[in-house]
């Protein structure tokens, strides 16, 4: 295991960002940046040995600044979407801002993804931390909130712990591209993907969920057995095709919860989570651009796993819920490990 920083850039009023290089024995590397606590690599071998940049990112600070995908970046206070931006907490009703269609995504304008986080190396790990203040975007409650990175053998572990001086809500994730065939080396289509998923949240044409749980049985959600992540991604149902392919989030029932391949490297990534849901983002409304070393990104050239509570589960109390109590310490533990 050893652990370095090096100056990834300066912000715009001064502050320094700088890249964790965190390796594992085998010479995994996994990049994080102090932007957004962003994933910018993850270097694992293919099947000859020969190193592979597994997520999607850019090479300067600049680039994440003005991207809006999200790419690799830790995302909160509240991931995924609140319908319209409201919901009550203790009886009080909260507005948030609306940046979806009509719902508020991923924590709004400025979300965790857009912070930079202070980052320090403690023993073989590197912990970041910021206090998203009370009324930030909206959200009731000082939040104290760390998110810690670190491999544990071939694992990189994503450990997310919170602590609010009031009653809160709270869903977070990590917005990781991956294309396991390497970033910018062309579409998902041909990956392998297999999810131990039974039941997925039903949404309406705007991703929002309509409170109904369905079996994947019989619909292109159905990854119980291994198929490729194209195969059904173009259907002509509910599910996808008003999304351009998957962008759902799916009840996880058994672990670890999915298992990928890339068709071309070999390399297979196996995640896990102890979170209730998963969105499966199959890259939809990745937008034409440049990547890291120039590469070339787009539509389907990458899949999420975004480990999760529900999409919008603050107004479906007979979900699992995402308030953080004041007394209450959060923890939470997300994996993906790479074979
Ligand atoms: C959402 C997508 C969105 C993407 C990038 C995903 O988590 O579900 O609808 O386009 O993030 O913003």
């Amino acid at each position: 295991m050893d652990i370095s920083r090096k100056l990834f850039g300066t912000m715009p009023d001064g502050t320094e960002v700088f890249c964790w290089i965190l390796k594992n024995e085998k010479g995994f590397v996994a990049k994080i940046l102090d932007y957004g606590a962003t994933v910018q690599s993850i270097i694992v071998p293919d099947k000859n040995g020969e190193p592979v940049d597994v997520v999607l990112g850019y090479d300067t600070l600049e680039e994440y600044i003005a991207g809006d995908c999200y790419i690799g970046a830790t995302v909160g206070r509240f991931a995924n979407r609140i319908k319209e931006g409201k919901f009550e907490l203790n009886g009080e009703k909260y507005e948030l801002c609306i940046n979806n269609g009509p719902n508020h995504l991923h924590g709004g304008k400025k979300g965790f993804d857009r912070c930079v986080w202070f980052a320090k190396q403690i023993g073989e790990k590197v912990v970041f931390s910021r206090i998203s203040p009370d009324g930030e975007e909206g959200y009731p409650g000082n939040l104290e909130v760390k998110v810690i990175f670190c491999w544990e053998g071939d694992s990189l572990k994503i450990e997310y712990e919170a602590e609010t001086d009031r009653d809160t809500v709270l869903n977070l994730t990590n917005h990781s591209y991956f294309n396991l065939n390497g970033a910018g080396n062309g579409k998902v289509d041909e990956h392998v993907l297999q999810m131990n998923a039974d039941r997925f949240t039903v949404c309406d044409q705007n991703c929002t969920p309509t409170g109904e749980l369905a079996s994947v049985e019989g619909t292109a959600m159905d990854f119980r057995n291994p198929k490729t992540i194209g195969i059904d991604a173009y259907n002509d149902e509910p599910c996808v095709k008003p999304f351009g392919g998957y962008d759902a989030n799916f009840v996880i029932s058994g672990h670890p919860f999915a298992r990928a391949t890339g068709n071309e490297t070999g390399i297979t990534l196996v995640a896990d989570t102890d979170q209730p849901g998963v969105q499966l983002y199959t890259a939809n409304a990745l937008t034409e651009q440049k990547g890291k070393g120039g590469a070339d990104y787009g539509f389907r050239s990458a899949f999420c796993l975004e480990t999760q509570h529900f999409p919008d589960c603050v107004n479906h109390p007979e979900w699992p819920s995402p308030i953080l109590r004041k007394s209450e310490k959060f923890h939470s533990v997300t994996t993906y490990t790479f074979i």
